[in-house]
């Protein structure tokens, strides 16, 4: 079934413009009658934030930035939907074009700027479908990446806001201060706004817990930070006792291995294969100085099952795909678990918990990627 809804929606989606095509992709998913996939091979199951994951494989946030297919990603095969990034009001973003492929490359550009339709429109969707499945995890595992508006005059407010709302409908919460496509987001990086950020953000989850529970929070990170910052964000993290991080967003780096030369010159942040090699390096530094107090989620670049073996390897408790769906479509989701079981099969394992972190210290040794 995935394999026909690929061959048939592929080569449309390419003809068109991408952000057509996502839009396209979307409205494919929400009427599309995907069944129920086969249950997930157990050896592939991981209990990671509390949580009990089917498989390890994640849509990464920006794909579904409304909330409107969780249920059919789920459908599709995945072990965990982020959905958003949503902010508290709607805005457009940015002027289109501002979502580009690099064909040659099998990257994409995006310099979106967070364009959400909005809290409320959002929540009413996740809210009638947590209240279809009462426990939000016992329905598929669906987190929900949060961002502040551009014209906010606080941001921390914003995050805070949306913690509030979207606890009792979240199977975890994403801090997202990565996009590079919000100016002056990133700053929340710094070790100042950090602390304040994760401490008011704690804060926000506690006083929903009582009608939410415990969701956990993670704190989605740039690939561009340097290692000076990656110590003190590690470092508040783990002071701040926030559940997990995510390794991380697009970069505004230009690898110079890129063949795309004219799109690579187009303003925003750089995502999928050209992204494989800084992200697995960053994803290993940061488990390096988390020392397993919390786990990773590993995104950037992952366009095989080989490409997702070494991300668990360089760290990763689980992983997220965004762009390597736009070249490899849907079955890609089945080429991975296929890889991740015949790893295990060779190696005479039953769980996936052995490979991860595994060349983390060899991948931090080696020289900086370029
Ligand atoms: C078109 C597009 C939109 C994105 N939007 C978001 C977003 O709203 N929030 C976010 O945290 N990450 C966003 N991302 C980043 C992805 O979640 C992911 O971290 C990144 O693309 C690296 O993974 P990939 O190489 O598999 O695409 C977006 C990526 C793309 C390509």
């Amino acid at each position: 079934m995935i394999g026909l809804f690929d061959a048939l929606a592929r080569p449309i989606l390419h003809a068109l413009d991408p952000e057509d095509a996502h839009r396209l992709a979307i409205r494919l998913l929400k009427f599309a009658p995907l069944p129920r996939p086969a249950r997930d091979d157990a050896r592939l199951a991981m209990r990671v934030f509390g949580l009990d994951f089917p498989n390890p494989v994640g849509i990464a946030a920006g794909f579904d930035k409304n909330a409107e297919v969780p249920d059919a990603l789920l459908r599709a095969g995945f072990g965990f939907v982020e959905v958003g990034t949503i902010t508290p009001l709607p805005q457009d973003g940015n002027p289109r074009p501002r979502l580009f492929r690099l064909d040659a490359d099998a990257g994409v550009i995006n310099r979106l700027g967070f364009n959400s339709q909005g809290a409320d429109a959002a929540f009413r969707r996740l809210a009638s479908r947590a209240h279809s499945h009462p426990a939000p995890a016992s329905g598929g595992i669906v987190g929900i990446n949060i961002g502040a508006n551009k014209d906010t005059s606080d941001r921390i407010a914003d995050y805070v806001a949306l913690i509030e709302r979207f606890a009792p409908v979240a199977s975890y919460i994403t801090i997202n201060i990565s996009s590079p496509n919000t100016p002056g987001l990133r700053n929340l990086q710094q070790a100042a706004a950090l602390d304040d950020l994760l401490s008011r953000v704690i804060d926000a989850r506690e006083r929903a817990a009582p009608n939410a529970g415990r969701t956990p929070v993670l704190l989605k990170i740039a690939p561009d930070l340097s290692l000076p910052d990656l110590d003190d964000v590690v470092g508040i993290a783990r002071s701040r006792r926030i559940d997990g991080m995510i390794v991380g967003n697009t970069t505004v780096t230009r690898p110079a291995s890129l063949r795309d030369s004219a799109t690579a010159k187009q303003a925003g942040g750089l995502s999928g294969a050209p992204l494989l090699a800084l992200a697995n390096r960053m994803l290993a530094e940061t488990y390096v100085r988390v020392e397993g107090v919390f786990p990773l989620i590993g995104a950037g670049g992952i366009d095989s099952g080989n490409a997702a073996l070494q991300k668990m390897r360089a760290g990763a408790s689980l992983i997220q795909i965004y762009s390597g769906l736009v070249f490899r479509g849907l079955g890609l989701v089945v080429e991975i678990k296929r890889a991740l079981l015949a790893e295990l099969q060779r190696d005479g394992r039953d769980t996936l918990n052995g490979l991860i972190g595994a060349d983390a210290a060899s991948t931090t040794a080696a020289p900086w990627p370029h």
